[in-house]
């Protein structure tokens, strides 16, 4: 694992030297004093190579033999004007990975001095500090026959700059990140490993955070009537649990009401009796990578001691086939009271969900619920890897969401919902179906059954995340693999609507 430290702003004199350059291969104040030093290399270097000094353009240098510098790696920021937190993490995230190619185990990372920086300097090198750590996740604990050499070498990275003042601006980003991590391990995980009883006492390991963690047990969950969510549990061998994360940062605020995340967590989705196809079934381990967003998040508020007072909710369930699965065509009674027809096992999200966003109503009397899930296939057809969808019932929550996800880096796109979507759930047997007839706006339609378990006077919010969850190529600020999709995004939503 990388250890972030911090060193004043003494250019360093070994092991590597991470330095920032703007657009039109602008070095800034110690880049020049460098380039002097070292007869003009990082200029000529620079010249010689298609490196402008672009946003996340990254050149590396082998340091001339009169330094004990072993390389040398220039960084781009594009417009200083321009260099907002996410340029900053961008270029920490690119000049890591440029650095775990090579040998060394210890780097400086040197936010230089740019004329017109938009960012002061304490915080411009925090964020590239956590740009760098978001970007050296591994996940190799399964991994025992690795070499050495397939390891990244790096071990630490020192962050120069006014110590103090850079460490401060990074504490926050620094408990944001241990959120991501923690996300991003519980959704690698294989699903021999988490599942309902384990995800739920990783989540009672964050009691030790200040979290209150309730974990309700199936006797509960019957007690409270949640046909919709057992039912889909009771082709499992593994018992179903919900579990609520309560995070109270602000125990005098004015509007007692809190924020409530919801999460779809099936820890491994088959499809039930309505099987998936056996090509990427594996895949579905992550289906319960809502409940790990909201898991991270919580983690991160508390971590970060967030002044807003907090409530997660997760639902976790695994949905399999067998001789006691549910079965295509039976009918449930949600924790709502409302009937539903199971037409299709595998639309089973939206079944959790639904009692998991009843409960968390009822309990909280939330001021909204955003819930997070991997709800559809289509989500991916519509937006791929590069967008959540959003969706929901007030122009200005969804705004809300939509600008912290531009603020983080992690994008969301509105779709539509209408009551001429909602029809095509109606049953003629039921008080609804679990899907509609076709294939057509796959994603609304399910939003739209989510939609009916929202009470009135409800603000609410639904991200469905299937498609950005997991990555199968590297991003600027994770490597392939899960993602953790949804921390920064909460957090920092939390941060603007309760804190701000
Ligand atoms: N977990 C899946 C959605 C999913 C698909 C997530 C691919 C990530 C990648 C969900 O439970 C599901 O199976 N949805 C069905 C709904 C359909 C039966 C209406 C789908 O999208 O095919
Ligand atoms: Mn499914
Ligand atoms: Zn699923």
């Amino acid at each position: 694992m990388l250890k972030i430290t911090f060193v004043s702003p003494a250019l360093p004199t070994q092991d590597a030297l991470i330095l920032t350059v703007t657009a039109e291969r602008k070095l800034g104040a110690a880049g020049v004093k460098l380039d002097q030093k070292l007869g003009g290399i990082l200029s000529r270097a620079m010249e010689n190579s298609a490196f402008k000094g672009d946003k996340a353009q990254t050149l590396s240098i082998l340091a001339p033999g009169n330094s004990k510098l072993s390389r040398l790696v220039l960084v781009g920021l594009g417009d200083p004007k321009e260099a907002n937190d996410m340029a900053l993490q961008q270029a920490g995230s690119a000049a890591l990975a440029a650095l775990q190619s090579g040998k060394d185990d210890h780097a400086t990372l040197l936010v230089d001095a740019h004329k017109g920086m938009a960012l002061d300097a304490p915080d411009a090198a925090a964020q590239a500090a956590f740009g760098a750590r978001l970007r050296s996740y591994r996940f190799d604990k399964y991994r025992t026959k690795l070499k050495p050499d397939q390891k990244p070498a790096l071990k630490t990275l020192a962050i120069a700059g006014d110590v103090s003042a850079v460490k401060a601006a990074y504490q926050t980003l620094d408990k944001v990140a241990d959120g991501v991590f923690f996300t991003r391990d519980l959704v690698s995980e294989p699903a021999n490993v988490i599942y309902p009883e384990t995800l739920a006492e990783q989540c009672a390991g964050l009691e030790k955070l200040g979290l209150e963690v309730e974990i309700l047990v199936e006797d509960k969950l019957q007690e409270f009537g949640m046909g919709a969510l057992l039912g889909v549990a009771q082709g499992s061998v593994r018992p179903a649990r919900v579990v609520t994360l309560k995070w109270q940062g602000d125990k005098s605020a004015k509007d007692k009401r809190p924020v409530v995340f919801v999460g779809k967590g099936v820890t491994f989705d088959t499809g039930g009796i309505s099987l998936k196809p056996p090509g990427g079934m594996e895949e579905m381990k992550w289906d319960m990578a809502g409940a790990g967003a909201v898991i991270g998040a919580m983690k991160a508020l508390a971590g970060r001691k967030a002044k807003a007072n907090v409530v997660g909710v997760i639902g976790l369930v695994e949905n399999m086939p067998s001789g006691n699965a549910q079965r295509p065509g039976d009918i449930v009674t949600s924790m709502s009271g409302q009937t539903i027809e199971v037409i299709n096992t595998d639309a089973e999200g939206r079944l959790v969900l639904a009692d998991a966003m009843w409960y968390a109503q009822e309990t909280f009397h939330p001021r909204c619920v955003i819930d997070l899930a991997t709800l559809t296939g289509a989500i991916l057809i519509a937006l791929g890897h590069e967008y959540a969808g959003l969706f929901g019932n007030d122009d200005k929550l969804a705004e809300h969401l939509y600008k912290a996800g531009e603020a983080v880096g992690e994008y969301l796109w509105r779709f539509p919902l209408h009551e001429a979507f909602d029809k095509s759930l109606d049953s003629p047997v039921a008080d609804m179906r679990n899907v509609s007839s076709g294939r057509e706006a796959g994603s609304i339609v399910a939003a739209q059954f989510l939609q009916r378990f929202v009470k009135k006077g409800i603000l609410w919010a639904h991200l469905d995340i299937a498609g950005v969850a997991w990555q199968n190529k590297d991003r600027p600020a994770s490597p392939k693999g899960a993602t953790g999709f949804g921390v920064r995004l909460l957090d920092r939503f939390v941060a603007d609507y309760c804190e701000g």
